[in-house]
């Protein structure tokens, strides 16, 4: 037994382990179950005297111990495991990412056209009250306009409101600057209307407007061109004459697009009351401004048939847009 145990002592101090293989053969060589010479060594003191069994016996589960320890000797210097089981070859997780709102992507687009040619991209409150939202753009309280643009009221005397269109921002920046300035704003806007298709009580609206000595109708229409065909490419444009109550003259624009005449914006020489309405002379001044709507623009852009599905938050709408910015 001595001469046994000697040998096996010496066997395990000599055996090199250098890798998980060697680990392995090297568990099984002397503690598996089945093949170990250690755990056969247990089975034999089975056959052998109390006294001897219990002197050997220590022995023995020293040697055991020593078999653990360089086990866990290797495993704590080798210690990630995790590592040595990573296989960079298999293709890693793949992480969705996620994409921009259609609505976003076309106010983005609409404000990098504008960028470029000098507008100053600002806010505006969606809080209003009636002066910013109605009566400075020429809209008094009786005015029939007033109609078409019922909205939600915070309070009634004085009239707080959300307001009905992005017009508003054009009182408030006028108030505190002095032209000239181009000025873009986009925001929601509010109104009292029955969802449908192609309607809803909360939207999205551009409002663009620029004020210098001697602007006229043509620097507008150069610029609703200019943005036209950065959106559409050349497609013909129609200026239809029209009537907002804070321009004058006022027109809508239509574009030519499958087989018909469709319209897009609203538009205008800015009306003398309202520069005089925020101090500025409309003598020396002049101006025009333009309104459109980002929903109803992204409609023909991507063929959408209705406004509702841009905000149902339908994973499988939104998923197609992913890759557009
Ligand atoms: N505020 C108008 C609306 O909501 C849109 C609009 C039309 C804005 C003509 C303008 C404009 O600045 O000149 O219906």
């Amino acid at each position: 037994m001595d001469k046994k145990i000697e040998k096996i002592k010496g066997e395990i101090k000599c055996f090199h382990i250098k890798t998980y293989n060697d680990l392995e053969t090297f568990r099984i060589k002397f503690i598996s179950k089945k093949k170990g010479i250690i755990t056969s060594l247990f089975k034999e003191l089975k056959k052998i005297s109390i006294y001897k069994k219990k002197i050997y016996g220590k022995i023995i589960n020293e040697l055991k111990k020593e078999v653990q320890n360089k086990i866990n000797i290797f495993q704590s210097q080798n210690n990630n495991d995790k590592i040595l089981k990573f296989d960079p070859t298999v293709p890693g997780k793949s992480i969705e990412i996620g994409g921009l709102h259609p609505l976003s992507i076309i106010k983005n687009r609409i404000i990098d056209i504008f960028m470029k040619i000098g507008f100053t991209y600002v806010y505006g409150p969606e809080i209003e009250d009636d002066w910013h939202n109605f009566t400075a753009l020429n809209i008094p309280i009786y005015h029939p306009s007033r109609d078409m643009q019922d909205t939600f009221f915070l309070c009634k005397n004085p009239d707080i409101l959300l307001r009905t269109h992005t017009s508003s921002v054009q009182i408030r920046y006028m108030k505190k600057h002095k032209p000239p300035f181009r000025v873009l704003s986009i925001g929601k806007v509010y109104r009292n209307e029955t969802i449908s298709s192609r309607s809803n009580f909360m939207f999205h609206q551009t409002e663009g407007f620029y004020i210098d000595k001697k602007v006229s109708f043509y620097d507008l229409k150069q610029t609703i061109d200019y943005l036209i065909t950065s959106i559409f490419g050349k497609v013909k444009i129609r200026f239809r004459p029209s009537y907002f109550p804070f321009t004058e003259p006022s027109a809508e624009v239509d574009i030519y697009c499958n087989n018909g005449w469709i319209e897009i914006m609203g538009c205008g020489m800015i009306d003398p009351q309202v520069l005089k309405n925020v101090n500025i002379n409309s003598e020396t001044y002049s101006g025009f401004a333009f309104g459109l709507g980002i929903e109803r623009l992204a409609l023909i852009i991507y063929q959408i048939k209705d406004i509702r599905i841009y905000f149902n938050n339908d994973i499988r709408f939104l998923k197609q847009f992913k890759n557009e910015f």
